[in-house]
């Protein structure tokens, strides 16, 4: 079998190569294509984003207007999804619901034969349709109606739109929140390797489907050490409320090796400096709170908690600094986002990246199925016993 590497959690494993994503975690550097992540979140749409990450470079004006025809015209859901939404359990997870009404996708669009064809409708009925499925699932959860996508409204503004707008009170768009939700996914449209990348690429290798290969990355994306990290930090900053605002002592918890306690939002495997998506994201949450004229005790304890953390010669060692997710969570919340939909949110932004990933492993020339060895630790070579000689 010849000698094999054992490297944990691959940390050392370089699975691809890629042009999609550079990312230098030593000096806090991010870019798509290229272009660095603080420019796309200053000046792009995340529609652009998404076609740079996909296509390979921005698109010109003619590309970006076909690309939003056509994720308007996919905007709907047929209607016999929504059966499925119905027959959840009420407290069933967004997570789960959305993992699942992504991977049925194929039974309700069947594959189309010319291949190019295929890869083009399929990508784009999934950006469009994730949107509306998220913001279904959390009307149908609240027993609301569900409100329909607009064709005017852009691709933040819509999503907004189906969550919140009521066909009892209007919502009032706020230009603020649609900004703020745009940087966001921004911030979250690709992160190279990470594990619901890996996911994707790993069974996408076996040839599944689009939709599958998506849903697979949505569950790896669902645990609290990756996408629901956003989710655990909001509970871990309202826990320090209600004890009082403590934050040393949550520090303190985080640092004893016999306590499995983390802080929530904190580290990364790549980044051992200050997570550059984070140092947007505190300046995002400040003005969008500043904008809806809201305080958030939460923002002030997380302010604090950073700070008591990155005092403590435990962090400072171990270069554990705030990453995306200690902050989104407050953005969500400001916006009126539920805490259980926060994964989901992250999904919604992830999707170019995986999309983007999974078509450069299949396009790759050196293509090859995923499958790592292991190293045997199990027993030698054992007599089987029957049963009634089993002690
Ligand atoms: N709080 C306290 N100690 C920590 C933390 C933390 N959040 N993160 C790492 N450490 C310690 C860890 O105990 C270990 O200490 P020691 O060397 O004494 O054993 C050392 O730092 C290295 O940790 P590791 O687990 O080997 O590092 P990793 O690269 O495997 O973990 C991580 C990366 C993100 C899983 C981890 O930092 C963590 O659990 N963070 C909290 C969850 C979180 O915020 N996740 C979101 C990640 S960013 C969004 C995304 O890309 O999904």
């Amino acid at each position: 079998t010849g000698l094999i590497t054992l490297d944990p959690g691959y940390a050392n494993t370089g699975s691809c190569t890629s042009s999609i994503t550079f990312m230098d975690g030593e000096r806090g550097i991010l870019r798509y294509r290229g272009i660095p992540i603080q420019e796309l979140a200053q000046q792009a749409s995340f529609k652009e984003t998404a076609f740079l990450l996909i296509h390979g470079s921005l698109p010109t004006r003619d590309e970006l207007t076909q690309f939003s025809e056509q994720l308007t015209d996919y905007s709907p859901v047929h209607e016999n999804m929504r059966l499925f939404f119905q027959n959840f359990p009420p407290n069933a997870h967004p997570m789960g619901i959305l993992s699942s009404m992504v991977n049925s996708l194929r039974s309700f669009y069947p594959e189309i034969a010319n291949e190019d064809e295929e890869i083009k409708v399929t990508v784009t009925r999934l950006i469009s349709k994730i949107r509306t499925l998220a913001a279904m699932s959390y009307k149908i959860s609240m027993g609301y109606q569900v409100i329909y996508p607009r064709p005017d409204l852009s691709y933040c503004a819509n999503f907004l739109h189906m969550m919140f707008d009521s066909t009892v009170r209007p919502y009032e768009l706020k230009e603020e929140v649609v900004h703020a939700l745009r940087v966001i996914w921004i911030l979250h449209a690709d992160h190279e390797q990470n594990c619901s990348t890996s996911a994707v690429r790993l069974v996408g290798s076996a040839r599944v489907n689009l939709y599958a290969a998506i849903s697979s990355g949505i569950t790896a994306l669902w645990g609290p050490l990756h996408g629901g990290a956003n989710q655990a930090v909001i509970e871990m900053l309202e826990a320090i409320r209600k004890g009082g605002g403590d934050c040393r002592s949550f520090v303190e918890r985080a640092k004893n090796p016999n306590d499995s306690f983390r802080l929530m939002g904190f580290g990364h495997r790549v980044y051992k400096t200050y997570d550059p998506r984070a140092v947007i994201m505190k300046e995002v949450c400040h003005k969008l709170l500043g904008a809806l004229g809201r305080s958030d005790a939460l923002l002030d304890i997380a302010r604090e908690l950073e700070a008591t953390a990155l005092e403590d010669e435990y962090f400072i060692s171990r270069n554990l600094y705030p990453n995306i997710d200690f902050y989104t969570g407050i953005a969500f919340r400001a916006m009126g986002i539920p805490t259980n939909m926060f994964p989901v949110m992250f999904a919604i932004g992830r999707l170019p990246g995986w999309i983007a990933q999974w078509l450069e492993s299949i396009r790759d020339p050196h293509w090859k199925l995923s499958r790592p060895r292991q190293i045997y630790t199990g027993p030698k070579e054992t007599a089987y016993t029957p049963i009634d000689q089993r002690v």
